[in-house]
């Protein structure tokens, strides 16, 4: 799908898109229709039980004397509530009615509106950008259904009416390569874990070299020379290799220290000897949905050659059942030193992210670090699909994630940590246990996972996102189709870009 952005009027396009907000009040860009077709909408919209809710869309046939028009109109709901994540929303919706009316080439006329805090060509982008998101799918195992052309997207143009055309352009620049970066990640995500696992991902990764960023690979031979014996107990029981990725974007001062993000890309949770039960264990495949959102993340910083110093570090492992596995009781040395007994070997992500946090920070010296991570089932129980959880040891990152998380409509809620939390991960035998038991056994189990990871963090801010809950959508939702959401890259972004970017 071609976007533009235009000052020049469309010669017969499919369809012209106007905007209606709620209680049917027509946006300005009616005015541009003809006289006798513009009297016939309200009745039209009536017909339809249209309200001009954000989530509607009326397709009407308006025709006169001299020809017909096909005009789609577009709920935008309340004007005090338009922000550039509603008009994401709208994009999003726009983009679905567009594919039902399959309609090839399309001009839209919105060009009066604008969200709170931005100009109308910024506001269009951000139309544009959602219509993107949701255009997004995965076919690519689907061999017998690909062969009907019937079923493939038949919009192919769709160019925004605008009198800031530059404006317009200039802020889908930035917002494109994000969408790229959201792509990749949903890409990663929706693979099989038999063709995606910690070598092949790894492979993917280095083609972001094309964009600029530096990406070393580092093997189990490496990993275990830098002392990773918590990240290597987990892919013992896989005949996959283990591997951490670190990407490198330098696109700041030379001096400026890096900011740095890290992912679990555990490419598949058996749960290892503390196996999993059957139903519902397909969903590991999204395991490495944490390390998906660091890649999305760089993909979209390099793409839109972002002012900034950003590391992104992902540690890939396999978590299978064998001879070789793990078992529980066994008692490891993490790459800080702190000893771990592992107590329940489906608690691996933190295994993971234990070492990669630690060499991160011993590494790079970064201003802060944010991990993402499909971290534990109890962060489902307690903010469902709506929230990922925030964990973080620094007020002020935390309120920069938080707002960022609104502005992008990537919500966060901020959980505690405590040294009573702490105290819980205490073991007999070793520096700490990686899971809670006996009367603590099941509480709070979303916070113990965050309080383990904290071990291994000095004095840097860091955050600990838990995405458990949001890196797979089982429903559609308006910028996404369900399956991989990519959840985290748009969120990150926007950290960078409001806080961390020089001029
Ligand atoms: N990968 C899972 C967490 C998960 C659950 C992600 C559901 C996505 C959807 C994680 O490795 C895990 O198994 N966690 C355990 C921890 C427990 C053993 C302390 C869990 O949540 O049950
Ligand atoms: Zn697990
Ligand atoms: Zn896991």
């Amino acid at each position: 799908m071609q976007i533009t952005f235009t000052k020049e009027v469309s010669k017969n396009p499919d369809s012209v898109v106007i905007g209606c907000f709620d209680k049917n009040v027509l946006a300005d860009e009616v005015k541009t229709l003809d006289k006798d077709l513009q009297k016939s909408i309200p009745d039209a919209l009536e017909q339809q039980r249209f309200r001009g809710n954000v989530g509607e869309t009326a397709s009407l046939t308006l025709a006169n004397g001299t020809g017909a028009l096909r005009v789609l109109v577009v709920g935008l709901g309340k004007k005090e509530d338009l922000d550039a994540a509603t008009f994401e929303r709208i994009g999003g919706h726009l983009f679905s009615a567009l594919k039902r009316s399959r309609d090839e080439a399309v001009e839209v006329r919105l060009d009066s509106l604008n969200a709170k805090g931005l100009e109308s060509g910024e506001t269009l982008a951000h139309v544009a950008f959602g219509a993107q998101l949701k255009g997004w799918y995965s076919d690519k195992y689907k061999v017998k259904k690909k062969l009907k052309k019937a079923d493939a997207v038949a919009l192919k143009k769709l160019s925004f009416l605008t009198s800031s055309e530059k404006e317009a352009k200039a802020a889908f620049g930035t917002l494109a390569p994000v969408a790229e970066g959201v792509f990749f990640a949903r890409d990663l995500v929706t693979e099989p874990a038999n063709v995606l696992y910690p070598e092949t991902m790894a492979k993917r990764l280095k083609e972001l070299e094309k964009l600029g960023v530096k990406v070393e690979v580092l093997g189990e031979k490496e990993l275990e020379k830098l002392g990773m014996g918590s990240l290597l107990s987990v892919g013992r029981g896989s005949d996959r290799e283990s591997k951490v990725v670190v990407m490198q974007w330098n696109g700041g001062k030379a001096k400026d220290a890096p900011v740095a993000f890290i992912g679990k890309g555990v490419t598949f949770d058996t749960g290892g000897i503390s196996l999993k039960p059957p139903g519902g264990m397909w969903d590991m495949k999204y395991d490495m949905a944490g390390a998906g959102a660091v890649s999305g993340l760089m993909k979209a910083l390099a793409g839109r050659k972002a002012k900034v110093n950003a590391v992104g570090v992902v540690g890939l492992v396999e978590n299978m059942v064998s001879g070789s596995a793990t078992r529980p009781g066994d008692v490891v040395t993490s790459m800080s030193g702190q000893t771990i007994e592992i107590l329940n070997t489906d608690a691996e992500g933190r295994l993971v992210l234990a070492d990669v946090l630690w060499y991160t920070q011993d590494r790079f010296k970064p201003q802060f670090m944010v991990n993402l991570a499909t971290l534990t089932g109890a962060i489902l129980v307690a903010l469902g699909s709506e929230y990922a959880g925030l964990f973080s040891n620094n007020d002020a990152l935390s309120q920069k994630l938080l707002k960022s998380g609104e502005k992008t409509a990537e919500l966060l809620w901020r959980f505690p940590l405590s040294k009573a939390f702490d105290k819980m991960l205490d073991s007999d035998i070793a520096d700490m246990k990686n899971i809670t038991t006996g009367l603590n056994g099941r509480k709070a189990g979303s916070i113990t996972a965050g309080q383990f990871l904290q071990r291994f963090v000095n004095d840097v801010p860091w955050a600990h996102l838990d995405i458990a809950g949001m890196a797979w959508a089982d429903v559609d939702f308006p910028t996404c189709a369900r399956g991989a959401t990519g959840f985290g890259v748009r969120l990150l972004n926007n950290l960078v870009r409001d806080h961390y970017e020089g001029s």
